[in-house]
């Protein structure tokens, strides 16, 4: 089984939706299985960061938040997504055999129409790219969060059209893993945890910032004699901190009042440093190592490059691209 995910590089610290929603399964799926690729997806983040010195400092920061959180170069190939330009190639390869109307139903360029949003080209592709970087590594399982689960399905689609066109077998059919009980993880605004609505809690921000953001999660007016509502944002975010047992105490009380938000904000701000700590030590290690890091995502790139090359051949051929298979 191989096993490949990216995380896109926009900002300095990834956040609790992309640690619980997927990091945190990276790190656990690299030992279940033997072939773990996991990538920084940079060519993606072009649709929306501008700016060259920011991009290679936003990757360099995932790159730490992968080693911090536990993945293993030993165990997991880590690698840039612009270091293997074969990407492209299959790309374009690609769009041949997606129909407009499954770009258009994208809900990612759907929302951006619906904002009246200036949308290029970039953003109408982007799920053509997402496919190609599955689909370039023969990927089998590809561990997400609830908001990618579309762009797999569009990944299968577009794999199944590209075999079906060519009547060959040159790409393998994907299958999503999705974490049901981090699915979705709230902001703190309550919608989904997203860098672009700016309601996010980072692993690795300052602890004052990380209490900042923690102290302003959205909660209504209750006061601390009041039942409240156990499925609120904040007990979603502090279920994510707690075992069963906890969860369910927590529920209870929840639900017979005597406690209020702050303390439970408390708590949560409690365990999340106590969570991230010793990640926190990691990343400060690679982080004073920033040699060591580029070696990683080299050697990475190398062996990725290694398993795309033949796919891409394999698709080329099956296309009648290039000199290679003529007598
Ligand atoms: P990105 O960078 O937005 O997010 C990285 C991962 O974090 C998950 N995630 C969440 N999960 C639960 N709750 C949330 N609030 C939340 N926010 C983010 C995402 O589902 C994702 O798994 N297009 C991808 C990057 C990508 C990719 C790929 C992923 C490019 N090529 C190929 C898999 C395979 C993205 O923008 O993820």
């Amino acid at each position: 089984m191989r096993v490949l995910s990216g995380t896109k590089p926009t900002g300095d610290s990834l956040h609790l939706g992309n640690y619980f929603g997927a990091l945190r399964q990276f790190v656990s799926l690299q030992d279940k299985y033997d072939e773990s690729l996991y990538f920084i997806a940079d060519y993606h983040s072009m649709t929306t960061v501008r700016d060259a010195a920011l991009r290679r400092r936003y990757t360099t920061n995932v790159a730490l938040d992968y080693l911090a959180a536990g993945l293993d170069p030993e165990r997991a190939i880590l690698f840039r997504q612009s270091d293997i330009p074969e990407v492209c190639e299959l790309t374009w390869l690609l769009t041949s055999v997606t129909p407009m109307g499954m770009l258009e139903r994208a809900h990612a360029y759907k929302a951006a129409m619906d904002k009246g949003e200036n949308v290029d080209h970039g953003l109408f592709t982007y799920p053509v790219l997402m496919a190609a970087d599955i689909l370039l590594y023969h990927a089998d399982l590809v561990p997400v969060g609830q908001d990618q689960k579309q762009h797999i399905e569009m990944t299968r689609d577009m794999a199944q059209r590209f075999n079906h066109a060519y009547d060959c077998e040159a790409l393998v059919i994907p299958e999503p893993y999705i974490m049901k009980d981090a699915a979705v993880v709230p902001g703190t605004d309550g919608q989904k945890m997203s860098k672009s609505y700016g309601n996010t809690i980072a692993m690795f921000a300052s602890e004052k910032q990380i209490k900042k953001a923690v102290m302003g999660v959205v909660t209504d007016s209750k006061g601390v004699d009041e039942p409240k509502d156990p499925s609120a944002p904040i007990f979603d975010l502090w279920n994510l901190f707690a075992d069963a047992k906890e969860r369910e105490e927590m529920a209870q009380r929840a639900q017979a009042g005597g406690l209020g938000y702050g303390d439970i904000k408390k708590d949560l701000l409690a365990r999340v440093l106590d969570h991230f700590a010793s990640m926190r030590e990691r990343r400060a290690h690679f982080e004073a190592r920033p040699d060591d890091v580029e070696a990683i995502l080299r050697a990475g790139a190398e062996k990725a490059r290694a398993m795309a090359a033949p796919v891409l051949e394999g698709c080329r051929l099956a296309a009648g691209l290039g000199v290679n298979g003529l007598a």
